[in-house]
Protein backbone atom coordinates (compact mmCIF):
# COMPACT_ATOMS: atom_id res chain seq x y z
CA UNK A 1 0.00 0.00 0.00
CA UNK A 2 1.18 3.43 -0.98
CA UNK A 3 0.11 6.21 1.20
CA UNK A 4 1.12 9.82 0.43
CA UNK A 5 1.52 12.38 3.19
CA UNK A 6 -0.25 15.91 1.64
CA UNK A 7 -0.49 19.84 3.31
CA UNK A 8 0.71 23.16 3.91
CA UNK A 9 3.65 23.90 5.57
CA UNK A 10 4.15 23.02 9.36
CA UNK A 11 0.56 20.94 8.84
CA UNK A 12 2.28 18.44 11.14
CA UNK A 13 3.05 15.68 7.85
CA UNK A 14 6.57 14.68 9.27
CA UNK A 15 5.44 14.67 12.72
CA UNK A 16 2.48 12.09 11.62
CA UNK A 17 4.46 9.94 9.22
CA UNK A 18 6.97 9.58 11.85
CA UNK A 19 4.18 8.11 14.53
CA UNK A 20 2.23 6.40 11.87
CA UNK A 21 5.38 4.40 10.69
CA UNK A 22 6.30 3.75 14.68
CA UNK A 23 2.55 2.25 15.28
CA UNK A 24 2.12 0.08 12.04
CA UNK A 25 5.68 -0.91 13.02
CA UNK A 26 4.14 -2.08 16.30
CA UNK A 27 1.86 -3.68 15.03
CA UNK A 28 3.64 -6.18 12.86
CA UNK A 29 3.79 -4.25 9.18
CA UNK A 30 6.84 -3.75 7.09
CA UNK A 31 7.37 -0.55 6.80
CA UNK A 32 9.42 1.79 4.78
CA UNK A 33 8.87 6.00 5.69
CA UNK A 34 10.41 7.94 2.73
CA UNK A 35 9.60 11.98 1.64
CA UNK A 36 10.03 14.19 -1.31
CA UNK A 37 11.90 16.10 -2.11
CA UNK A 38 14.28 13.64 -1.79
CA UNK A 39 13.40 10.13 -1.06
CA UNK A 40 16.99 8.69 -2.75
CA UNK A 41 20.52 9.90 -2.49
CA UNK A 42 20.01 11.78 -6.21
CA UNK A 43 16.74 13.23 -5.28
CA UNK A 44 18.25 14.67 -1.88
CA UNK A 45 20.91 16.26 -3.65
CA UNK A 46 18.01 18.08 -5.95
CA UNK A 47 16.51 18.62 -2.53
CA UNK A 48 19.15 21.18 -1.37
CA UNK A 49 18.99 23.16 -4.79
CA UNK A 50 15.10 23.37 -4.63
CA UNK A 51 14.40 24.22 -1.37
CA UNK A 52 17.08 26.56 -0.55
CA UNK A 53 17.82 29.95 -1.42
CA UNK A 54 15.78 33.07 -3.07
CA UNK A 55 12.32 32.43 -3.51
CA UNK A 56 13.06 33.99 -7.12
CA UNK A 57 15.65 31.73 -7.53
CA UNK A 58 13.90 29.18 -9.91
CA UNK A 59 10.57 29.35 -12.12
CA UNK A 60 7.60 27.78 -11.54
CA UNK A 61 8.26 25.89 -14.75
CA UNK A 62 11.74 24.94 -13.60
CA UNK A 63 10.55 23.58 -10.86
CA UNK A 64 8.36 21.18 -12.08
CA UNK A 65 11.24 19.64 -14.24
CA UNK A 66 13.61 19.45 -10.98
CA UNK A 67 10.66 18.17 -8.84
CA UNK A 68 9.52 15.90 -11.28
CA UNK A 69 13.51 14.60 -11.66
CA UNK A 70 13.75 14.06 -7.93
CA UNK A 71 10.31 11.88 -8.10
CA UNK A 72 11.44 9.74 -10.95
CA UNK A 73 14.99 8.59 -9.10
CA UNK A 74 12.83 8.47 -5.29
CA UNK A 75 10.44 6.56 -7.55
CA UNK A 76 12.92 3.54 -9.04
CA UNK A 77 15.29 3.30 -6.03
CA UNK A 78 13.45 3.61 -3.44
CA UNK A 79 9.09 3.16 -3.72
CA UNK A 80 8.80 0.73 -6.16
CA UNK A 81 11.15 -1.84 -4.71
CA UNK A 82 9.19 -1.49 -1.19
CA UNK A 83 5.77 -1.49 -3.01
CA UNK A 84 7.15 -4.73 -5.20
CA UNK A 85 8.60 -6.10 -1.88
CA UNK A 86 4.71 -6.13 -0.47
CA UNK A 87 5.89 -2.99 2.49
CA UNK A 88 3.59 0.12 3.32
CA UNK A 89 5.20 2.85 1.74
CA UNK A 90 4.89 6.28 3.79
CA UNK A 91 5.59 9.44 1.87
CA UNK A 92 6.06 12.17 2.78
CA UNK A 93 4.55 14.39 -0.09
CA UNK A 94 4.24 13.41 -3.67
CA UNK A 95 3.08 14.18 -6.82
CA UNK A 96 -0.06 16.42 -5.47
CA UNK A 97 2.49 18.43 -4.00
CA UNK A 98 3.73 19.97 -7.58
CA UNK A 99 0.19 20.28 -9.00
CA UNK A 100 -0.46 22.55 -5.72
CA UNK A 101 2.82 24.32 -5.19
CA UNK A 102 3.85 24.70 -8.65
CA UNK A 103 0.83 23.54 -10.91
CA UNK A 104 -1.76 26.06 -9.11
CA UNK A 105 -0.46 29.22 -7.30
CA UNK A 106 2.03 30.80 -9.55
CA UNK A 107 0.00 30.45 -12.79
CA UNK A 108 -1.88 27.92 -14.15
CA UNK A 109 0.86 25.14 -14.67
CA UNK A 110 -1.29 21.95 -13.90
CA UNK A 111 -1.62 20.46 -17.50
CA UNK A 112 1.72 20.74 -17.71
CA UNK A 113 2.37 19.21 -13.87
CA UNK A 114 -0.11 16.15 -15.46
CA UNK A 115 1.07 15.87 -18.40
CA UNK A 116 4.36 15.59 -17.26
CA UNK A 117 3.87 12.80 -14.33
CA UNK A 118 1.79 10.79 -16.47
CA UNK A 119 4.71 10.63 -19.27
CA UNK A 120 7.31 9.72 -16.33
CA UNK A 121 5.59 9.06 -13.04
CA UNK A 122 2.61 7.22 -14.00
CA UNK A 123 1.41 6.48 -10.78
CA UNK A 124 -0.94 7.76 -7.62
CA UNK A 125 -1.00 6.62 -4.04
CA UNK A 126 -3.54 4.21 -3.16
CA UNK A 127 -4.28 6.91 -0.22
CA UNK A 128 -3.35 10.29 0.42
CA UNK A 129 -3.91 11.87 3.92
CA UNK A 130 -4.20 15.77 3.17
CA UNK A 131 -3.56 17.81 6.86
CA UNK A 132 -5.86 20.16 6.53
CA UNK A 133 -5.28 23.43 8.87
CA UNK A 134 -4.94 26.95 9.35
CA UNK A 135 -1.95 28.24 7.22
CA UNK A 136 -1.10 31.32 9.97
CA UNK A 137 -0.56 28.53 12.52
CA UNK A 138 1.23 26.04 10.21
CA UNK A 139 3.35 28.40 8.96
CA UNK A 140 4.20 29.74 12.44
CA UNK A 141 5.13 26.22 13.58
CA UNK A 142 7.39 25.40 10.48
CA UNK A 143 9.24 29.30 11.20
CA UNK A 144 9.92 27.59 14.28
CA UNK A 145 12.02 25.06 13.07
CA UNK A 146 15.12 27.03 11.88
CA UNK A 147 16.35 24.86 9.08
CA UNK A 148 17.87 26.77 5.95
CA UNK A 149 15.09 25.06 3.92
CA UNK A 150 12.78 27.84 3.92
CA UNK A 151 12.56 29.01 0.35
CA UNK A 152 8.85 28.35 -0.42
CA UNK A 153 8.03 29.17 3.68
CA UNK A 154 9.25 32.57 2.38
CA UNK A 155 6.48 32.76 0.01
CA UNK A 156 4.72 34.21 2.65
CA UNK A 157 1.16 33.52 4.54
CA UNK A 158 -1.41 34.45 1.32
CA UNK A 159 0.57 31.60 -0.87
CA UNK A 160 0.06 29.24 2.12
CA UNK A 161 -3.55 29.94 1.66
CA UNK A 162 -3.91 29.08 -1.97
CA UNK A 163 -2.16 26.19 -1.39
CA UNK A 164 -4.37 25.12 1.56
CA UNK A 165 -7.49 25.78 -1.29
CA UNK A 166 -5.69 23.55 -3.99
CA UNK A 167 -5.31 20.97 -1.72
CA UNK A 168 -9.14 20.62 -0.76
CA UNK A 169 -10.21 21.26 -4.03
CA UNK A 170 -7.37 18.47 -5.12
CA UNK A 171 -9.46 16.28 -2.38
CA UNK A 172 -12.74 16.99 -3.41
CA UNK A 173 -11.83 15.63 -6.94
CA UNK A 174 -9.99 12.34 -6.07
CA UNK A 175 -11.51 9.43 -3.93
CA UNK A 176 -8.47 8.69 -2.52
CA UNK A 177 -8.29 11.31 -0.36
CA UNK A 178 -9.05 11.82 3.20
CA UNK A 179 -8.94 14.82 5.05
CA UNK A 180 -7.54 15.01 8.51
CA UNK A 181 -8.27 17.94 10.77
CA UNK A 182 -4.45 18.82 11.73
CA UNK A 183 -5.46 22.00 14.09
CA UNK A 184 -5.73 19.21 16.92
CA UNK A 185 -2.95 17.82 19.49
CA UNK A 186 -0.46 15.86 18.20
CA UNK A 187 -1.85 12.07 20.01
CA UNK A 188 -5.03 13.01 18.63
CA UNK A 189 -4.18 13.42 15.28
CA UNK A 190 -1.86 9.99 15.59
CA UNK A 191 -4.22 7.85 16.87
CA UNK A 192 -7.21 8.99 14.21
CA UNK A 193 -4.73 8.19 11.58
CA UNK A 194 -3.65 5.00 12.96
CA UNK A 195 -6.98 3.40 13.31
CA UNK A 196 -7.75 4.65 9.58
CA UNK A 197 -4.55 3.18 7.53
CA UNK A 198 -5.21 0.11 10.15
CA UNK A 199 -8.86 -0.26 8.68
CA UNK A 200 -7.65 0.42 5.27
CA UNK A 201 -4.58 -2.18 5.29
CA UNK A 202 -7.37 -5.17 6.99
CA UNK A 203 -10.15 -4.49 4.42
P1 LIG B 1 5.31 19.53 8.24
O1 LIG B 1 6.10 18.31 7.94
O2 LIG B 1 3.88 19.41 7.78
O3 LIG B 1 5.93 20.79 7.77
P2 LIG B 1 6.12 19.09 11.02
O4 LIG B 1 5.66 17.75 11.39
O5 LIG B 1 7.57 19.27 10.68
O6 LIG B 1 5.20 19.66 9.81
O7 LIG B 1 5.70 20.09 12.17
C1 LIG B 1 6.10 21.46 12.18
C2 LIG B 1 6.36 21.89 13.63
O8 LIG B 1 5.13 21.88 14.35
C3 LIG B 1 7.29 20.95 14.39
O9 LIG B 1 8.09 21.72 15.26
C4 LIG B 1 6.35 20.04 15.16
O10 LIG B 1 6.91 19.57 16.36
C5 LIG B 1 5.16 20.96 15.43
N1 LIG B 1 3.87 20.24 15.43
C6 LIG B 1 3.50 19.21 14.63
N2 LIG B 1 2.23 18.83 14.87
C7 LIG B 1 1.77 19.66 15.82
C8 LIG B 1 0.49 19.78 16.51
N3 LIG B 1 -0.54 18.96 16.22
N4 LIG B 1 0.38 20.74 17.42
C9 LIG B 1 1.40 21.58 17.70
N5 LIG B 1 2.62 21.52 17.11
C10 LIG B 1 2.81 20.58 16.19
P1 LIG C 1 8.80 19.61 3.07
O1 LIG C 1 10.15 19.14 3.40
O2 LIG C 1 7.69 18.62 3.16
O3 LIG C 1 8.50 20.90 3.94
P2 LIG C 1 7.55 21.12 5.15
O4 LIG C 1 7.98 20.11 6.20
O5 LIG C 1 7.83 22.54 5.53
O6 LIG C 1 6.13 20.91 4.72
O7 LIG C 1 8.76 20.24 1.62
C1 LIG C 1 9.54 21.35 1.36
C2 LIG C 1 8.88 22.30 0.42
O8 LIG C 1 8.89 21.77 -0.90
C3 LIG C 1 7.44 22.61 0.76
O9 LIG C 1 7.34 24.00 0.97
C4 LIG C 1 6.68 22.24 -0.47
C5 LIG C 1 7.72 22.16 -1.54
N1 LIG C 1 7.41 21.19 -2.62
C6 LIG C 1 7.03 21.67 -3.85
O10 LIG C 1 6.95 22.88 -4.07
N2 LIG C 1 6.75 20.79 -4.85
C7 LIG C 1 6.85 19.44 -4.69
O11 LIG C 1 6.60 18.66 -5.63
C8 LIG C 1 7.25 18.94 -3.39
C9 LIG C 1 7.37 17.47 -3.17
C10 LIG C 1 7.51 19.86 -2.38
Amino acid sequence: MFISFEGIDGSGKSTQARLLAEGLKALGHEVVHTREPGGSPGAEEIRSLVLEGDPDRWSAETEILLFTAARRDHLEKTIRPALAAGKVVICDRFADSTRVFQGVTRGDLQDKVNRLHDEMIGIEPDLTLLFDMDPAIGLARAKGRQTSEERFEDFGQDFQEKCRTAFLDLARAHDRFTVIDAGREIEIVAKEVLILVSKRLSS
